[in-house]
């Protein structure tokens, strides 16, 4: 029997919330069960459910009589997978509403089969109705305690950004511009029938009009371009690395930007790559081989730096520090549910600590540039301005291309970007 797409995805979305699962490790090993288009398809489910799933909760309170409970939670999911093909896809109601029944067979829920009927049948009958007073968390998607959280921090902008988390992320491309010209590889993308949406002017990064399989991808193999956000693209430009600099990435798995700014400053003397995930650095190891890079690649915590640290002294470090991933949620759905008010003090003193023990690394006269991919001032300037304020040789560098005053705060979707948050500091010579 061919594998039911919307088992694997009620499967899924289980795992996530209940299990506490990230999608970047449930989703690939389901994926790998099938072929084809429903790999796609099962993607699509998957994320559609962790994006909607207040509003899909609040549409299955409305039918289901007696909670699924225990057991029965994988079904309470297929229903949300139902309700959202039903709501979100253009896949025919008949067949979304037959396709989902039929997975209570796999789920082992057969016994299911008619309630779950009923439920959707129920749903694609029900007449839409605008609520406007809904709760925010079921009108935005999102949970309560992050709205607030961005109500306080954006005024102005927080609606905006919430509804730019809910949209699909496009595909950026970094150019390896030891082979091509950006230039030239726009020509080859263009060969290859891949079309480009725009170039970011500062750093050259691509955006394609429609996401594609990096194998279709000109030279992908040879490591003539990588997938890599406009927003995160910043980073190697930002450090600007010179001639004979000892660079550290000190955060540095999957390794997006250890390549970049090897690819984009050839020749400083060295760069040092750390990550406290052993597992997590063989994405960087592979990444430098794909990309034919070097780079000392070490599994270490870059808070204790007297553990692993030989005392020489660093011209540029770049912390990409741990964070709540909250300019990354369009990317990572799930990092909605996963993520907790309660995580955001204890990330935000790990980033503090991690800062302090590393400053001790870089020369008088280096840059460390600060970046995290969250949108919450605390992990951000208020991090900086608390670290500035209590070390007197770190002096705040000035981003061009901001008129912001302490680093360089990048909403989702600005430019099509990631959440970001930039912050380059400089260490006194006679600091
Ligand atoms: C935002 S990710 C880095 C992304 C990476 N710079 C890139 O561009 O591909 C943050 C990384 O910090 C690592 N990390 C967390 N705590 C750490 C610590 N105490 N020391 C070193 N690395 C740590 C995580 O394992 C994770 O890989």
């Amino acid at each position: 029997m061919a594998t039911n797409v919307r088992a694997l995805a009620a499967k899924c979305s289980y795992a996530v919330i209940d299990k506490g699962r990230s999608l970047a490790d449930e989703l690939p090993a389901l994926q790998a069960k099938v072929e084809g288009k429903d790999k796609g398809l099962l993607q699509e489910l998957c994320y559609g459910v962790l994006r909607y799933l207040p509003e899909l909760e609040h549409e299955a309170r409305q039918l289901i009589q007696k909670p699924l409970v225990a057991k029965q939670r994988a079904v309470h999911f297929l229903i949300l997978v139902g309700i959202y093909q039903i709501k979100y896809t253009r896949i025919p109601d008949h067949a979304a509403v037959s396709e989902t029944v039929a997975a209570t067979k796999p789920l082992k829920h057969q016994h299911l089969k008619a309630l779950v009927n009923g439920i959707l049948r129920n749903f694609q009958r029900k007449e839409t109705i605008v609520d406007e007073n809904l709760p925010d968390a079921i009108k935005y998607n999102h949970p309560s305690w992050f709205i607030k959280k961005l109500q306080k921090a954006y005024p102005q902008d927080w609606q905006e950004v919430l509804i730019a988390n809910q949209e699909r992320p496009p595909m950026w491309l970094r150019v390896n511009q030891q082979h091509n010209s950006v230039s030239e590889y726009v020509a080859l993308l263009e060969n290859a029938n891949i079309e480009v949406d725009h170039i970011d002017e500062f750093s050259g990064a691509l955006k394609l009009i429609q996401a594609t399989d990096v194998n279709n991808l000109p030279g992908f193999e040879l490591g003539h371009v990588s997938v890599q956000d406009g927003a995160a693209q910043q980073a190697a430009l930002l450090l600007d690395c010179q001639e004979n600099d000892n660079v550290l990435d000190c955060c540095a798995a999957p390794g997006g930007k250890t390549c970049h700014i090897l690819e984009f400053a050839p020749t400083i003397k060295s760069m040092t790559a750390i990550d406290i995930e052993e597992k997590r650095l063989l994405r960087v190891k592979e990444n430098l081989a794909r990309l034919n890079l070097t780079a000392k690649v070490i599994a270490a915590d870059a808070s204790k730096p007297e553990l692993w640290w030989d005392n020489q002294q660093y011209d540029r470090i770049l912390l990409d520090a741990p964070c709540s991933g909250t300019g990354v949620i369009r990317r990572h759905p799930d990092i909605k549910w996963l993520r907790k008010s309660t995580d955001i003090e204890a990330l935000t003193l790990l980033q503090q600590q991690i800062l302090k023990n590393i400053w001790s690394l870089l020369k008088p006269g280096g840059t460390l540039l600060y970046v995290t991919c969250s949108i919450l001032p605390e992990e951000n300037f208020e991090q900086i301005q608390q670290f500035i304020s209590e070390n007197t040789d770190a002096e705040l560098i000035t981003i061009e291309n901001t008129q912001q005053k302490i680093g360089w705060q990048i909403l989702p979707n600005e430019q099509s970007m990631d959440g970001f948050y930039y912050a380059k500091l400089k260490k006194k010579n006679n600091g």
